[in-house]
């Protein structure tokens, strides 16, 4: 059976999305500057781009800059609760079919991913690599037609090594996620702000005081728990990796195992991308009244089904809150179903993070085209040039001018002989 043209919530949404997402476009100088080029220059004339990413105001600006570049874009979500239903009805009137609706279950996730697939995209940009893995699996008929995909998560770019690593990857893809510009700020300060902002909106708690543990310190632990000691939290970090406990320990954050941890915090936040990270040890020795929330691609890091069993009830307190009353009368409270809870609770990054993300996919989208047939079958990283051009037009943007080598500079940094 053929796919429906499109599939979302309520279609007489689209003029307050439509506003919205005009309002993020403010915040997007450099997917601006990008999407008046491409409409002149048309570099994606004819290319058929699926897209599976959150469906936020800041995924519709990248949508139209790719449309206004000639391409044919569909999109579908890259989380059950992250899509925002007026964004998505915005798409359809702007002529991208869209297949999203907050809340969808799994069995309607896949079959708007099987959707988006049916348009048979030439370049696949996925937050999560289910695109990917999708046509690798089940879509191979696909393949062949397709010039290469883009990654833009951590999670996701993870998952591609293992493909390549085991011999399965069959297209060429781009680390977005890897550029500089791209990680530096989207995971470090896009998450820190809108994790704690979707906590806040889901429990309106105050963060002042509160012990807070967050679960893995890599580039979104880093922005969540510089963020969360800002609002007068006291941060705990957990980590398995050595350096990364290292500079936890000198950024100032007090670091131990989580069985420790688990005894003491008021709230935990998991933003690690593995797998049970907060399990059932941990919910035994939790304070009555914790609250745990995750940040990470998936909804697997922190084991819901072993706290289901645990618990002797469980009902919804407040949107986005459950609480699980254990059978020693002691109550946990989970947010957003251990869903992203930046999106799920809240609206996801800023734009102005967003922009320099999506200046990376579009300039990336722009670079296979060009490359078509090329590019060998691997990960690549962003190009150097594209890393650096987003700096610089979002340096431009924000009227900061920076400083430029002397000659005598360039001479002395090249060389090995000159000393004191
Ligand atoms: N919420 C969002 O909008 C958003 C944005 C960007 C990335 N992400 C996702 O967040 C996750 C983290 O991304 P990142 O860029 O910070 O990754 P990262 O690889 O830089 O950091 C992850 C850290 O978690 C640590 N870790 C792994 N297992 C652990 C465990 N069991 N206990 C404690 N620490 C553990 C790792 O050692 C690493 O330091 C990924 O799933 C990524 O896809 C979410």
């Amino acid at each position: 059976m053929p796919s429906p043209s499109y599939d979302v919530k309520d279609i007489s949404l689209a003029e307050e999305g439509r506003s919205r997402i005009a309002w993020a476009y403010r915040e997007m100088p450099v997917v601006g500057l990008i999407r008046e080029r491409f409409r002149k220059e048309k570099p994606l004339k004819g290319i058929r781009i699926a897209g599976c990413l959150h469906i936020t105001t800041e995924t519709a600006n990248l949508a139209l800059t790719l449309q206004a570049g000639g391409a044919a874009v569909v999109l579908c979500a890259s989380n059950p609760l992250s899509t925002q239903d007026d964004v998505a009805a915005a798409l359809v009137e702007a002529g991208i079919p869209t297949y999203a609706i907050k809340g969808e279950d799994d069995a309607i996730y896949y079959r708007h991913i099987g959707a988006a697939l049916d348009s048979q995209p030439q370049i696949t940009i996925d937050d999560g690599a289910d695109l990917v893995t999708t046509i690798h699996t089940k879509r191979s008929d696909l393949v062949a037609g397709v010039i290469g995909g883009s990654e833009e998560t951590t999670t996701g770019i993870i998952r591609l090594h293992s493909m390549h690593r085991d011999g399965k990857l069959r297209y060429p893809m781009i680390a977005v996620n890897d550029a500089q510009t791209k990680h530096l700020f989207d995971n470090r300060y896009g998450t820190g702000q809108s994790t704690i902002d979707g906590i806040t909106r889901a429990t309106n708690i105050l963060w002042a005081g509160k012990k807070v543990v967050v679960c893995g310190y890599g580039w979104c632990g880093h922005g969540l728990a510089m963020r969360a000691e800002g609002h007068g939290a006291h941060v705990i970090v957990v980590e398995v990796e050595p350096v990364r406990a290292l500079e936890a320990v000198m950024d100032g954050y007090q670091v131990m195992p989580l069985s420790e941890a688990a005894k003491i915090g008021d709230i935990f936040i998991t933003v690690t991308g593995d797998k049970n990270v907060i399990d059932a040890a941990h919910f035994k020795v939790m304070k009555d009244g914790a609250i745990l929330a995750n940040s990470g691609h998936f909804n697997a890091e922190i084991n819901i089904p072993a706290l289901t069993k645990m618990a002797k009830s469980k009902r919804t307190v407040r949107t986005y809150v459950e609480e699980y009353a254990l059978p020693d009368g002691r109550c946990l409270y989970l947010l957003g179903e251990g869903r992203l809870i930046n999106l799920a609770a809240a609206e996801g990054h800023p734009a102005s993070v967003m922009d320099m993300s999506f200046a990376n996919q579009a300039l990336c989208a722009e670079y296979m085209v060009k490359n078509r047939g090329k590019l060998e079958v691997k990960v690549h990283p962003v190009p150097e040039e594209i890393d650096k051009e987003v700096a610089r037009l979002k340096l431009r943007a924000m009227g900061v001018a920076i400083d430029k080598l002397t000659a005598e500079q360039e001479r002395y940094l090249a060389s090995w002989e000159e000393g004191t």
